[in-house]
Order: structure tokens, then sequence, then C-alpha cells
């Protein structure tokens, strides 16, 4: 690794784990408040704090970077992706926290033309933090990880999640259907950077689901450096940078991927 991807890996650890320390704080002294951004799809005084923090460090420290951040910057135009750029999503899984569910995680991403070099998701209530450095390693609290080697289907547990709009849920329920039946059971975790990087370390042996770049840029990149797969239900266009796309992204053990991906095809084919 190089000099600079060492420090910009040392830099957003810390920048993570910061966040972390903000997500906990605001919550444990009840400091948060709840709003709608847009429907029914809630966001924290935290999300927006968070968020802030980590755009001043970065802009403080990396000038010349784009980001691409949920809350204050989520839509990019393609030439900004080029280039170096940071892929932040400051809390995932809001509704866990607002709830006061453990399952919440800041995602950090540094990517330079489209490739994710340092991926960080760092999920504090639960002092664990995944950390993958592209072509190098995946780690879960400096201990390298790996997915579980799950062959069969009816043995498999998978997890997914549901978007906050509700008119693709047909499809999405056919889907759910047809694991159900196929596989061991299903988990809803309610945080997808979680959830990817839990099939990276063996908790889970598939996810599937529909996203946005925030969401998946950091766990991705740490579940192909654990050896899980990435698969998509349909190829990822030319144009689109494949470590930033997240529509119908299939993550799992590698000895699961054709028998998972044929049964969501299928589901996502049937009539309704
Ligand atoms: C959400 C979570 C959830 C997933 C949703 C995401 P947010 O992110 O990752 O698990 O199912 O699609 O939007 O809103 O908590 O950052
Ligand atoms: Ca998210
Ligand atoms: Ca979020």
């Amino acid at each position: 690794m190089s000099h600079q991807l060492h420090d910009i890996s040392n830099f957003a650890m810390d920048l993570a784990l910061r966040a972390g320390e903000l997500i906990v704080r605001e919550r444990r002294d009840a400091q948060f408040e709840q709003r709608y951004k847009s429907g029914d799809e809630l966001v924290t005084s935290t999300d927006l704090k968070v968020d802030e923090l980590i755009r001043k460090q970065i802009t403080r420290n990396y000038p010349d970077h784009q980001i691409l951040s949920e809350e204050s910057s989520p839509n990019l135009a393609v030439d900004q992706l080029k280039g170096p750029l940071w892929v932040v999503d400051p809390i995932d899984g809001t509704v866990n926290y607002a709830y006061g569910h453990n399952q919440v995680a800041v995602s950090i991403a540094y990517v330079e033309d489209g490739v994710a070099q340092i991926g960080i998701v760092h999920a504090p209530f639960l002092h664990e933090t995944f950390h993958a450095i592209r072509g190098e390693t995946s780690v879960l609290n400096h201990k390298r990880i790996k997915p579980t080697e799950a062959t069969e289907l009816p043995r498999a547990l998978i997890a997914t999640g549901f978007p906050y709009t509700k008119d693709e849920s047909g499809v999405l329920a056919r889907r759910v259907t047809q694991v159900l039946s196929h596989c061991r059971d299903i988990r809803r975790l309610g945080s997808a950077a979680l959830d990817i990087c839990f099939v990276a370390c063996g908790r889970l042996d598939g996810y599937y689901e529909t996203v946005s770049p925030w969401d998946l840029a950091a766990a991705k990149l740490i579940a192909r450096e654990a050896g899980a797969s990435i698969a998509y239900l349909e190829a990822p266009p030319a144009e689109v940078s494949e470590d930033l796309y997240a529509k119908d992204v299939v993550i799992c053990t590698p000895g699961i991927e054709s028998a998972l991906i044929q049964i969501l095809r299928n589901a996502t084919h049937s009539p309704a």
C-alpha cells in the first residue's frame, strides 16, 4: 500500500471512530430529534451532525476530494464520481437508531476513479469495526474474516431489506416467499452495511437488496476482500462504476451464489 493510501486509511479510521462516539453520545443523552425527509423516510439530528463532522474533516484534510454523502450531497454528477471520492453513510440503520436497536453503523469508503480502495463500517453500539484495504485484507476488530462455507440453500441464512417507498413491494414479497421456502431462514437487520459485513464474517450466508451507493461502497469492499461473491440480478451498465452500483445486489458465500441468484430471478419474473 502506498504511503498516501496508508495515511488516508488511518484518517478514515479515526473519523469513523469519532463519528461512532457522537452516534452513541447523542442517543445516550437523548439528544437527538426526529423528522421526515421525504414521505415516511426518517432522519434524526444525529444523522445530520455525523454527516457534518465527516464532511468538515474530509474537506479540511483533502480539499480537492469529492464527497458523496447521504444527507448533504447524495446527487453528484457523473464527472464528480471520477478521481478521489469519499462515499459516506453517516448512520446506516437510522430506524434502528431511533428505536433503540444496536444494529447501527457509520460507513466510509474511499474510492479512486470509481474503484473502492478503503472501506470502514464501524458499529459503535456493537463495538465492532470492519475494515478493508483493496488487494490486502478484510478484518473485524483487527482479525481476518471470511464467509461461511455453505453450499446448500436449505441450510443458508439470508438477509435482505426493503426500501422506504412501497411501489415495488409485489416483487419484493415474491422474492421473500421464495427465499423462505428454499433457505433456512431470513433476517432483516435494518442496516445494509452490516448485513454485507455479516456475510463477510460468516454470520450470514447471503444478502440481497437494492440500496444506494453509500449503503454498500465500504461493505462491498469488505465482503470482496474477505472472499464473498458479489453479483447482480442484472449486469451493471458499462458506464457505471461497479463498486458504486447498488441495484439488485447479491452478496453471498461463493457456494450458494448460483442457486440464490436463480431463485431470486425466478421470483422476479414469476407472475404476481
Ligand atoms: C437503510 C438501511 C436498511 C436498508 C435500506 C437503507 P438508512 O439505510 O441500510 O437496512 O434496507 O434500504 O436505506 O436509511 O438507515 O441509512
Ligand atoms: Ca443507509
Ligand atoms: Ca443513512
